[in-house]
C-alpha cells in the first residue's frame, strides 16, 4: 500500500539493553513527514535525534510502534528485505568517515552504484552528472585527504544521490564544518531537494543550517517536543546566500592585508605569514568558486 507519506512514525519506542542497564531512547515518537519537504531534526545531545534517523534508514530497529517509509512498513521487512529497502530508498550523509580515503572522488561516487551492479558505461555517466550537481567536476579524481571538508561532504551527498533514492537521511553532515562551508554544504542538500525532488531529513545543531529547511522538529527526550515552520524573514534566501559569500571574501581580504602589514613590521614569522595566508586563500577559493557557480561576478 502507498502511503502520501515519505515517513511516517506511530508511537516509536526504542530501549538500548547494555547488561542490567535500559536506555529509552526512544518513548512513543510520532510524526509524519510528506514527500518532498525538508525537515531538520535538532535537539540536545543524546535526546534521540539519530536513533530516530537510523531506525527511518533501516539501519536499526524499533523496539516497538510503527514506522512506515516510502510505503514500506520496516516493522514487516526481513533482514534481506531491508538491505534491499537501505540500498534503493535511502541515501545516507553521515556526519565523518562517508568516504573511502583510497578512492577517488567519481570512485566514491560509482561505488553505491557497482554494489547494484550498474553497468560500467552508465555508471560513469551518472558519476559526470552527480558531481556537477554538486558543482566539483574539476575535483573528480582527487581524493579525499586532497578535498576541504566541505567538498567532501558534498561528493558524500553525491555518492548518497548515485541510486537515485526518494530519501536522504543525513545526520549532522555539516558537524565538522565552519559556518561557511555548513552553509554551502546545506545550500547543496536544499538544491537536491528542490530540483531533484528528494525528501530530505537532517539532524543538524546549527540554527543557520536548520533554516534552510521547510519544518524544523525538536526532540526532546525521545520525542517530537515542537514542530515549527523557519520564519519567512529568517530564511536564507539566494540573495542574502550571495551577499554571506561576499562579505566573507571581503573579511577575508582585509585579514590579508593586515597579514602583509603584521609581517611587513615583523611581528609575525615568514612560516606565520605563508601559513595563514595559505588558510585564508584557501577559504576565499572555496567562497569565490561558489560565487562563480551562482553565476555572480565579483
Ligand atoms: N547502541 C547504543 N547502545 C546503548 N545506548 C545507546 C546506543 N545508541 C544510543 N544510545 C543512547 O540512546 C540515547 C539517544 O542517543 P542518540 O539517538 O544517539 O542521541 P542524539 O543523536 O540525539 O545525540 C542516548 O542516551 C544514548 O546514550
Ligand atoms: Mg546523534
Amino acid at each position: 500500500m502507498m502511503s502520501e507519506y515519505a515517513v511516517e512514525a506511530r508511537n516509536l519506542i526504542k530501549v538500548y539493553k547494555a547488561g542490567e542497564l535500559e536506555v529509552q531512547a526512544l518513548r512513543g515518537l510520532s510524526v509524519t513527514v510528506a514527500n518532498g519537504e525538508m525537515v531538520a531534526l535538532i535537539g540536545p545531545s543524546g535526546s534521540g535525534k539519530s536513533t530516530f534517523l537510523n531506525i527511518i534508514g533501516g539501519l536499526d530497529r524499533a523496539t516497538a510502534g510503527y514506522i512506515g517509509v516510502m510505503g514500506s512498513d520496516l516493522t514487516q521487512l526481513n533482514a534481506s528485505q531491508l538491505v534491499e529497502f537501505r540500498r534503493k530508498t535511502v541515501g545516507h550523509v553521515f556526519q565523518n568517515m562517508n568516504l573511502i580515503p583510497t578512492l577517488t572522488a567519481a570512485e566514491n561516487i560509482e561505488l553505491p552504484m557497482a554494489a547494484l551492479g550498474v553497468k560500467k558505461d552508465a555508471r560513469r555517466q551518472r558519476v559526470e552528472e552527480l558531481i556537477g550537481v554538486v558543482g566539483l567536476k574539476e575535483r573528480m579524481s582527487h581524493k579525499p585527504g586532497e578535498l576541504s571538508g566541505g567538498e567532501q561532504q558534498r561528493i558524500a551527498l553525491a555518492a548518497a544521490l548515485a541510486n537515485d533514492p526518494p530519501l536522504i537521511l543525513a545526520d549532522e553532515p555539516t558537524g565538522e564544518l565552519d559556518t561557511e562551508n555548513a552553509l554551502i554544504v546545506v545550500n547543496y542538500l536544499a538544491k537536491a531537494n528542490r530540483e531533484l525532488g528528494k525528501t530530505i531529513i537532517m539532524v543538524t545543531h546549527d540554527p543557520r543550517v536548520a533554516r534552510a529547511a521547510s519544518r524544523i522538529l525538536r526532540i526532546q527526550d525521545g520525542v517530537i517536543a515542537t514542530d515549527v515552520t523557519p520564519s519567512e524573514e529568517a530564511a536564507p534566501t539566494q540573495a542574502n546566500y550571495t551577499d554571506m559569500l561576499k562579505t566573507r571574501i571581503a573579511s577575508i581580504d582585509a585579514q590579508l592585508a593586515g597579514l602583509d602589514q603584521d609581517f611587513r613590521k615583523g611581528l609575525i614569522s615568514s612560516d606565520q605569514f605563508v601559513d595563514r595566508q595559505t588558510n585564508l586563500k584557501k577559504t576565499k577559493d572555496v567562497l569565490g568558486d561558489e560565487l562563480h557557480r551562482l553565476g555572480v561576478v565579483h
